[in-house]
């Protein structure tokens, strides 16, 4: 049986209604939603609506219609980024981003001439404040928050950095690939302008799922436009949400099993599954600071972080690492750069990645025991 440390990238497994209703939409009802008028066209529309309440519920916002439907958070920080961001404005964000906040912003300096500022991370995650309030400048747009890192596992103080940047009249657009649906999270709370996230890492549906909450006082120039079942009879994209940022047939199949997933981190609260996980990662990492030449990366233990903790073992290269894990222990982890080479400049480890092993909602305290001693194991062996 294998033993699963890359929810970070994608949970697995799921909750079985995720599969179920997939299955059945994939059975009962393939129409197309918001194109006809027909009884399965509606039953359609209504699954997407249904997930889109979820959501909204499960991060406190009043119009499901604020929430646009995506692939996948890089997506929706396109959709975020590139729909604000005009000629010669201003960013701020941190030192380690992801590379589709980071790639996206490269790219706009060369085409809109935006300017970046990378605010310095340490390498336990943290930020000065001080440092940042320092940052801002008079064309200052737009602030994007990592709210936790993907290689890390540090979490940001959002609410403290998004009411500055408000202070500051700048937009705040919150990046919550490794929060949502793990951390608590309300969007007015925290003055959240844009909140990107995944359907099939915290919220358990499936890949091809994710989207973006946009504060209704705020527009977006729309990331692609084109049809969208409401006034085809004009040539512009309409102004009605979601619709405007929903060209194009959307993945209702994948949408339905989102909305199950999200059903099943309601009923258990996030605040729960939060709670679980803290507990199963102080367990992981207490085992893993007893290992000689093992170096974890990011906060220390007792320090809030997500899911996730990545490492370094002696000089073991961190793809032969994970290759020994999934080979002869048949645990998966995730092992390389992480798509976030500014992260591993601030960890030091720009020289091979780390391994990174990730928990999810059915990780076992077995499967913790299991991952500490195969790495007690390797580390006895290699020398
Ligand atoms: N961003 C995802 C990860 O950290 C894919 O693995």
């Amino acid at each position: 049986m294998i033993r699963y440390f890359d929810n970070a990238a994608s949970s697995w497994p799921k909750p079985p209604s995720v599969a179920e209703i997939m299955k059945s939409m994939m059975v009962e009802c393939t129409a197309n939603p918001g194109r006809g008028g027909h009884k399965m066209a509606v039953q359609a529309s209504r699954v997407m609506f249904d997930t889109r309440k979820k959501l909204a519920k499960l991060f406190s916002i009043k119009n499901p219609n604020d929430i646009a439907f995506t692939q996948n958070t890089t997506m929706a920080l396109n959709m975020a980024i590139s729909g604000i961001l005009r000629e010669s404005d201003h960013v701020i964000c941190t030192s380690i981003e992801h590379n589709s906040v980071h790639r996206p912003l490269e790219h706009l300096i060369l085409q809109r001439k935006i300017e970046v500022s990378y605010l310095p991370a340490q390498q336990d995650g943290t930020i000065q404040l001080k440092q940042y309030e320092q940052t801002f400048r008079n064309n200052t747009k737009l602030v994007i928050i990592n709210h936790s890192s993907n290689l890390l596992g540090s979490i940001m103080p959002v609410a403290e950095m998004a009411k500055i940047a408000k202070l500051k009249g700048a937009f705040v657009l919150i990046d919550a690939a490794q929060t949502a649906g793990m951390i608590p999270i309300d969007v007015n709370q925290i003055n959240a302008d844009m909140l990107a996230f995944p359907g099939h890492k915290g919220l358990l549906g499936p890949q091809g799922t994710g989207g973006l909450y946009i504060h209704p006082n705020l527009e977006l120039e729309p990331l692609i436009t084109g049809g969208t079942g409401s006034k085809s009879e004009d040539k512009y994209q309409p102004n009605v949400r979601p619709d405007r940022y929903e060209a194009g047939t959307q993945n209702t199949v994948g949408i339905a099993g989102l909305g199950e997933g999200v059903k099943f981190v309601l009923n258990e609260t996030v605040e729960r599954i939060q709670a679980k996980k803290n507990k199963q990662m102080i367990r992981l990492m207490e085992q893993l600071s007893t290992i000689e030449g093992l170096r974890i990366l990011g906060p220390e233990i007792g320090i809030p972080r997500t899911g996730l903790v990545s490492f370094l073992l002696k000089n073991i290269d961190s793809s032969e690492l994970a290759f020994i894990l999934d080979q002869t222990f048949n645990i998966a982890v995730r092992a390389g750069y992480h798509c976030t080479p500014l992260a591993h400049q601030v960890a030091g480890t720009m020289e091979g990645g780390a391994v990174r092993a990730s928990i999810g909602y059915f990780t076992t305290d077995e499967e913790v025991d299991a991952l500490a001693d195969a790495l007690k194991d390797i580390a006895k062996h290699y020398t």
